[in-house]
């Protein structure tokens, strides 16, 4: 069975055993004896479409339409959970607190991310909640050895729940730019090996006025506040600063969440629902206990006539898609809601309604309608996509709440307070007002595995090579990107020229997150990958570029600052 799963998933993919691989391995459904029961995608979808058939009746056809050609490519959790009867869950991202800063405290995150891990979730947190190192603990002459002593614990905790559970539990830790220990968080990853806190993303939640403080070399205080002693420290913005971009600069590590544009642009900041974290990847803010679905649009699949002088982005289709991936996601909110690793998480989801549409493949429709990435012609058809996308998306919000009822926590005169809303045109705005089914609508994720399984370029990123060796198995293969079979089918002969990551300025990949930032109302997952020679002060002048422009985060990428994982070749003839 195995062996003919796998002849009809290579010949379903043209031979893609990249794509193959990560189907069979990862999503097709598996009895409890571990034998597959799915052999193609065409039978994930009718899963997904027989799963969603039971919140709405008579949807398979519609769902179908809207899988079929991976159109729209729901998040790994939902390919994965829907329908299958392993324990997990179908939302990929949460964020968990450390309620308080004791020993109760930590012990009760650990168990919670545990709990959560296990259900295949991904877990976000701010570890600025604990006292720094120094301050006092419990009885008298006792002193925390910090906040930053237990990133290591929770990473280890990821790590091994990774071991035993089939996908390796991923962490997000997070620290706020005033905590004591913001120099030893900054440097926690730089050690020469890159071994420490191996499985945990680690970032600083900056804000306006600490970057401030840094272009114009003010001090800076650092303060916690115990319930027995205030510990502060002043020191000079503009060293913490650049100790931050030394180290993003070396080991890739932290990254920036620009937390003021974060708050104010959030869309519903109120009613318990006021973000005080982020997910793993940081592109989705939330509230304690927060939860949240995604799904991706394959924006390569609408464009028509590819590769030709009369190729167009379809964007009424785009719409279309849109729509229905709100209600697809919507959906997932009631199917998934007795399958939280928490009950905290299962209220909080049911209170705000939040998902998380985004897409992917944008290097790839670039390439298809002959746009070099990063050009303005380029930036100007990725913009109109989001726009139009947004649009749809928020008027099926307005719809689905006409018919099923806002999200619990709505509250019209609170909800358009915020920037990101009051930028709707006007039509759509009288509709929002009258109600919205989900807070927060969309959001762009790394879509790691899913762009693979689509053979798409990740996200909003640069396509990475054309061609380059991949490590599997303990075996090296030649792989190359589907695009350029597509481009052959339709008929391309000469090498394209399309730009690679090392060939794109860095800040129009700036530029174009920033811009596409406009029409999201949660956040976008990007990293910038810089050439190995990149001078630390690109990275400063890139973070600076990336908060002016309106960016709510960034990470960079400069080769050799972490293990690599792909090897880039020249195209092949
Ligand atoms: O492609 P896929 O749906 O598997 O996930 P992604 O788009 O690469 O990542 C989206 C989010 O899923 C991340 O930001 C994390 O919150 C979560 N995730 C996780 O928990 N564990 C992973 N190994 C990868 C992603």
């Amino acid at each position: 069975r195995e062996e003919e799963a796998w002849r009809l998933a290579l010949d379903f993919f043209g031979g893609d055993e990249l794509r193959a691989g990560v189907f069979l391995n990862r999503y097709a459904l598996r009895d409890e004896e571990g034998r597959l029961l799915e052999a193609t995608p065409e039978e994930l979808w009718q899963r997904l479409a027989r799963g969603v058939a039971r919140v709405e009746r008579g949807a398979e056809g519609e769902v179908l339409r809207l899988l079929g050609d991976f159109r729209f490519v729901p998040g790994g959790r939902i390919l994965f959970g829907l329908g299958n009867w392993r324990r997990s869950t179908l939302f990929n991202c949460y964020f968990i607190p450390i309620r308080e800063d004791s020993v109760r405290g930590i012990a009760r995150f650990l168990e919670e991310a545990m709990r959560t891990f296990a259900y295949g979730g991904g877990v976000g947190t701010n570890a600025d909640v604990l006292r720094p190192q120094g301050a006092k603990v419990g009885n008298a002459g006792v002193e925390s050895s910090g906040a930053v002593s237990f990133l290591e614990l929770f990473s280890t905790l990821a790590g091994v729940m990774g071991a035993s559970g089939g996908r390796r539990g991923a962490l997000m830790l997070t620290f706020s730019d005033t905590h004591p220990d913001l120099p030893a968080f900054i440097e926690a990853k730089t050690d020469p090996e890159r071994r420490r806190i191996r499985h945990a993303n680690l970032s600083v939640r900056v804000t306006d006025a600490f970057l401030e403080a840094a272009l114009e070399d003010a001090p800076w205080t650092l303060s916690f506040t115990t319930p027995r002693e205030e510990i502060r420290k002043t020191v000079r913005a503009r060293e913490v600063w650049q100790a931050l971009v030394e180290a993003a600069w070396k080991s890739a590590e932290p990254g920036l969440l620009f937390w003021d544009r974060i708050r104010t642009w959030a869309t519903a900041q109120y009613g318990g629902l006021e973000v005080q974290g982020v997910n793993v990847c940081g592109e989705v803010p939330m509230e304690p206990y927060g939860a949240c679905n995604l799904g991706s649009l394959n924006l390569a699949a609408f464009v028509q006539a590819p590769f030709t002088p009369k190729a167009r982005l379809d964007f009424a289709a785009l719409e279309e898609a849109a729509m229905g991936a709100v209600r697809f996601l919507d959906a997932i909110v009631d199917l998934g809601k007795t399958r939280h690793p928490l009950r905290a998480q299962r209220v909080a989801s049911l209170r705000s309604r939040r998902i998380g549409l985004g897409v992917m493949g944008l290097a790839d429709a670039l390439a298809m309608l002959g746009l070099p990435y990063g050009s303005d012609e380029a930036l100007a058809l990725a913009e109109e996509a989001l726009r139009r996308i947004k649009e749809a998306a928020y008027w099926e919000s307005a719809r689905l709440a006409k018919g099923k009822g806002p999200f619990p926590a709505f509250d019209p005169r609170a909800h358009l307070q915020s920037p990101f809303i009051q930028a709707l045109p006007e039509p759509l705005l009288l509709q929002v007002e009258k109600g919205l089914r989900n807070a927060a609508l969309l959001s762009i994720a790394p879509t790691g595995s899913i762009s693979l399984l689509a053979g798409v370029t990740s996200g909003i990123e640069p396509i990475f090579a054309l061609t380059y060796l991949r490590h599997a198995g303990g075996q090296v293969y030649l792989a190359e990107h589907p695009l350029l079979k597509r481009y052959r089918q339709a008929g391309g002969k000469d090498l394209p020229d399309w730009p690679t990551a090392h060939q794109v300025d860095p800040f129009r990949r700036v530029r174009l997150q920033a811009v596409l930032q406009r029409h999201v109302d949660q956040s976008i997952s990007s990293t910038v990958n810089l050439p190995r020679e990149t001078p630390k002060e690109t990275v400063e002048k890139l973070f600076l570029a990336a908060w002016k422009e309106g960016c709510k985060g960034i990470t960079v990428f400069r080769e050799g600052s972490r293990e690599e994982v792909i090897e880039p070749l020249p195209p092949l003839g």
